[in-house]
């Protein structure tokens, strides 16, 4: 199982659109594998296929590093998302840091609602809705929005966008270290 390199921003395919999948397949099932494998080496709770350069609606998730330290959470365990639709986010409204791996070094404060619900199909192609709240539902609306071209920094203010510009600058031109691999800049 390869680990596959990160496309980082400002990659136009992080903002392409993507396409829902229309059956289970060997080749499908590799390609989790291999994000799984990825996801697991650069040490992410999340990774969405457009960060790994595929136009499709499909994203992983194993959040249990984190949940195990907190308390009130439950560990769902690697879980896999296919042709996700939320269906509702509600509750109260939690400020909290965030990251991902397609914008490194880069963290900060995101307001999201509590609750999500959503549905998916699963690893097995079954459909299935759960409700979560806590770390695992920011984990998947985070996720969610990579789906739709959406990154975490697009919900921070001008003033807070125009703080991190220099560092915006440097991964966009492919100046970035990083201990997992990264894609090539395409120009
Ligand atoms: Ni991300």
């Amino acid at each position: 199982m390869p680990v596959l390199p990160i496309i980082t921003y400002n990659d136009p395919v992080l903002r392409a659109e993507t396409k829902a999948l229309e059956k289970n397949s060997g080749e499908l099932q590799s390609l989790i594998d291999d994000m799984f494998e990825t996801m697991y080496n650069s040490s992410g709770v999340g990774l969405a296929a457009p960060q790994i350069g595929k136009s499709l609606q499909l994203f992983v998730m194993d959040a249990d590093a984190v949940t195990e330290e907190l308390e009130d959470e439950e560990d769902l365990g690697p879980m896999v998302f296919i042709n996700p639709e939320i269906i509702e986010v509600k509750g109260e409204k939690v400020r909290m840091e965030e990251g991902c791996l397609s914008i490194p070094d880069l963290r900060d404060e995101i307001v999201r609602p509590d609750v999500t619900v959503v549905k998916f199909r699963d690893r097995e192609f079954n459909e299935q809705t759960i409700e979560v709240s806590g770390w695992v539902s920011r984990v998947i609306q985070h996720e969610y929005d990579h789906l739709a071209g959406k990154l975490f920094i697009d919900y921070l203010s001008a003033f807070r966008r125009r703080l991190h510009k220099s560092l915006l600058k440097k991964i966009d031109s492919g100046k970035i270290e990083v201990d997992y691999p990264l894609a090539p800049k395409s120009d």
